[in-house]
């Protein structure tokens, strides 16, 4: 908490209307105050489409995956009938987890606590020894419903009814990502990271351009041609993308990231995807509390076949040292974030235009939220 600011003096202490050449970042209370973090959670992760998993995960019907999006526990679920469909996963007896399982298969959802059953639909099945219970509504205790689309290969969940429909939200990027073909992308395998900085420096990083590029990730730099570097922003999405040249200065760096560009997309809030010739890696940052977050990694590749497999780890291996080269930054700027020396930072006119599309986006998001908040308050 920052000693004698209100939310209200924090969010106006940003200008979003600055043009790029005049524009400063979010300022620094934006990243370590836990009143912004918990409006967040209010707003912009309960108001947004969230990636929760992968199409394959739920093709058949009773497969689920699990996730928790703004703290509260999600199941999507195929059903007997082939719809997907997205639920809390919260027990309407006593509030358990009714499926414990990151992901799998079930006939029927089984609540671990008291053995209540639920079908693939929702609706509640049986309650062990409930006779003599008066005024019970069964039809009235199913699952608590989410909404639940898909794009591409994956599944994504939205916490608020009123929300416009997944491919609204996406917006040019469905048409931008459309020709990269990633349905036909294989998954491979993933990696968590657990990083002390708060979600945002960790989105930052990512859409400075290549800024920090040739200077941070010197093998991955040899492969691109920085100067080509392209900075696009649309609806919610920024591509960035750099023609490649092929170097052997880093021989493990050369052989796993080809092609002739590289495509970097950035989706609001928190979903990037990465791809190179026969390759993709997804990265979803998951806010854990204002001076943490978790980045899940998930890699794909067009032949996950064994005879790639050696290959294949070669390059998540690749994509891990880019990794480790980041969060160590991403803490070390967390830490200068808090510094008394610091208050907000001025932007790059080439390069860091991404940022400022991120920043305006979420600025307008708290905005509208606090003043939902204080207008149910009045
Ligand atoms: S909490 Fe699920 S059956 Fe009691
Ligand atoms: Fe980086």
């Amino acid at each position: 908490m920052i000693k004698g600011m209100s939310v209200q003096q924090i969010l106006a202490s940003y200008d979003d209307r600055a043009p790029l050449s005049e524009a400063s970042t979010i300022p620094a209370p934006w990243y370590v105050d836990a009143r912004i973090a918990e409006l967040e959670t209010k707003t912009v992760f309960s108001q947004t489409w969230q990636m929760v998993g992968r199409i394959e995960q739920v093709e058949k019907a009773g497969q689920f995956v699990t996730a928790t999006v703004a703290g509260e526990p999600i199941v999507v679920v195929r059903g007997n009938d082939g719809v997907l469909r997205g639920f809390y996963n919260v027990c309407r007896h006593h509030a358990a987890a009714v499926v414990t399982e990151p992901c799998g298969q079930a006939s029927i959802l089984h609540c671990p606590y008291h053995g209540w059953n639920y079908g693939l639909d929702g609706a509640l099945k049986g309650m062990p020894e409930f006779d003599g219970v008066k005024d019970f509504d069964r039809q009235k205790n199913g699952l608590v419903p989410v909404r639940a689309e898909i794009w591409e290969k994956f599944v994504f969940i939205n916490l608020d009814p009123q929300a416009a429909p997944l491919h609204e939200f996406l917006g040019g990027l469905v048409r931008k990502a459309a020709p990269l073909g990633l349905a036909k992308l294989n998954y491979f395998d993933s990696r968590s990271y657990d990083i002390h900085c708060n979600w945002k420096v960790f989105i930052d990083n990512y859409l400075d351009g290549g800024y920090h590029v040739p200077h941070l990730h010197k093998a991955l730099s040899s492969v691109l041609d920085y100067k080509a570097y392209t900075i696009e922003n649309e609806d919610r999405y920024c591509l960035q993308s750099s023609p490649m040249v092929s170097s052997d200065e880093d021989a493990a760096t050369g052989a796993t990231r080809k092609g002739d560009r590289a495509w970097y997309f950035w989706q609001y809030p928190n979903l990037m995807i990465n791809c190179y010739e026969g390759y993709m890696d997804t990265n979803l940052v998951i806010p854990i509390d204002v001076d943490h977050c978790r980045v899940i990694f998930d890699f794909y590749f067009s032949d996950v076949s064994e005879a790639r497999r050696e290959y294949n780890t070669q390059s998540v291996a690749v994509g891990n040292r880019v990794q480790d080269e980041d969060l160590g930054i991403c803490e070390a700027v967390q830490r200068g974030l808090k510094s008394r020396a610091y208050g907000a930072g001025r932007l790059s006119v080439r390069r860091e235009a991404g940022e400022q599309l991120f920043h305006q986006l979420l600025a307008a998001d708290l905005k509208r939220g606090l003043g939902a908040g204080a207008a149910a308050a009045d």
